[in-house]
């Protein structure tokens, strides 16, 4: 009798136990919110970030998903005897500011890397990467994006000069030492890398914890930089998963040169490839057409949905472009992007279902009129310059 009471409760620790790791799992989706560097880079301040978050809740980005609110670069201030790095003057309280934040249901995000200094020279966690993330964690923080700027000549050419293979080592062994010091603390962090896709960080980053990583060099607000990306995304798809995505960077939609057409575009190619989708535009002061993009459900939906399998190219013709992504319960989301400019009603695009696999008419929903089409063999498409067609098919036909 007591023997079976003891394996019971056992059962019920195990149990309990897993529950309890898998409550902690972070990530299960590709992480959502608003980053404040693709916009504000260092003019970024504790009323600009609570801004953001009183915005995100206002205009319905938290309902739609949106839940992180990251602090980028450029929150530092000074390390102190006792190597405690304290804010600069433009975040006063970062423990009060995580407060305010997770008072509107949201989560806070911030901002490091494995060297001496960050990329705009403010000081890293380079020797006190154990004391930062209980830091971190006590203040309430609930990601951390570590990037990895001045390892490069602090650690990787000093120690390895002339020896690539070695320097990579030493990059590696850096973040695994900060994803240990972030499941120290107990709390769960979305731990996201960015150095740029070095050394094929896909394959080794979900090893060390790593949430997601960047897979190329930073994105600018213009066309060529966001489709310069997506095409080096192509290959990847097999590393993205719950818990572990590619991260081809942060949204550019409503900034800087992008017009309407080219933000759908961005968009919804950053929603097929399972990306994090982290907002980088100025919120308080978005038009009502990038709100309209950013919050349009059926994309997010595309993004989030739970299988986590990242989009691949099927085909292109010329510069117009074909990916489709499997969604959960036998779903597809096909997008058709014209990438180009000289195409018109004279020649229009025509769609090669075969090249899909599906055969039949294919009944679906354009994700940005709202409207039910039914897509068929070689029908022609028009799709104006830099816009993309986006469907969801619900029942594929094989
Ligand atoms: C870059 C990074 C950007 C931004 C910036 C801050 O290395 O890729 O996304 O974080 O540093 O200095």
């Amino acid at each position: 009798m007591r023997k079976t009471l003891v394996a019971l409760l056992a059962v019920v620790a195990v149990f309990s136990f897993a529950a309890l790791t898998r409550a902690q799992e972070v990530a299960q989706t590709p992480p959502m919110g608003w980053n404040s560097w693709n916009y504000f880079a260092s003019k970024v301040d504790d009323k600009g970030v609570r801004a953001a978050a009183d915005e995100i809740v206002a205009n319905g980005m938290k309902d739609a998903g949106y839940i992180y609110v990251n602090i980028d670069d450029t929150w530092e201030g000074k390390r102190d005897e006792n190597g405690v790095l304290h804010t600069n003057e433009k975040f006063p309280d970062m423990k009060a500011l995580a407060d305010y934040v997770h008072s509107k249901g949201l989560k806070l995000g911030i901002y490091s890397g494995p060297g001496d200094k960050t990329c705009a020279g403010y000081p890293a966690s380079l020797g006190h990467e154990e004391q930062d993330a209980k830091m971190y964690a006590e203040w309430g923080i609930d990601y951390l994006k570590y990037d990895l700027c001045s390892f490069r000549q602090d650690v990787m050419a000093k120690q390895a000069p002339e020896d690539k293979a070695a320097q990579m080592k030493l990059m590696i062994a850096a973040y695994e030492k900060m994803g240990k010091a972030l499941k120290g603390t107990g709390r769960p962090i979305v731990y996201s890398l960015c150095q740029y896709g070095w050394d094929a960080v896909w394959e080794w980053a979900p090893g060390l914890g790593g949430n997601l990583w960047r897979t190329t060099g930073d994105i600018q607000a213009n066309w060529n930089s966001v489709y310069a990306i997506l095409s080096q995304q192509e290959g990847l798809e097999s590393y993205a998963g719950p818990g572990h995505w590619n991260d081809p960077d942060m949204l550019e939609v409503g900034n800087g040169r992008l017009n309407i057409r080219e933000n759908r575009s961005h968009f919804s190619m950053w929603a097929m490839l399972a990306a994090p989708l982290l907002a980088g535009n100025d919120l308080p002061n978005m038009k009502p057409e990038v709100k309209e993009i950013l919050t349009n459900k059926d994309v997010i939906a595309i993004d989030q949905d739970k299988l986590g399998k990242q989009a691949h190219r099927v085909y292109s013709e010329g510069e117009v472009d074909v990916w489709e992504r499997d969604l959960a319960g036998g779903a597809k989301a096909i997008a058709v992007l014209n990438a180009g400019s000289d195409r018109y009603s004279t020649h229009p695009f025509h769609l090669s279902l075969a090249k899909l696999g599906l055969h039949g008419p294919q009944k679906g929903r354009d994700l940005w009129s709202g409207k039910d089409v039914t897509l068929s063999e070689n029908m022609p498409i028009e799709i104006a310059s830099h816009d993309i067609l986006l469907v969801r098919i619900d029942a594929p036909r094989f």
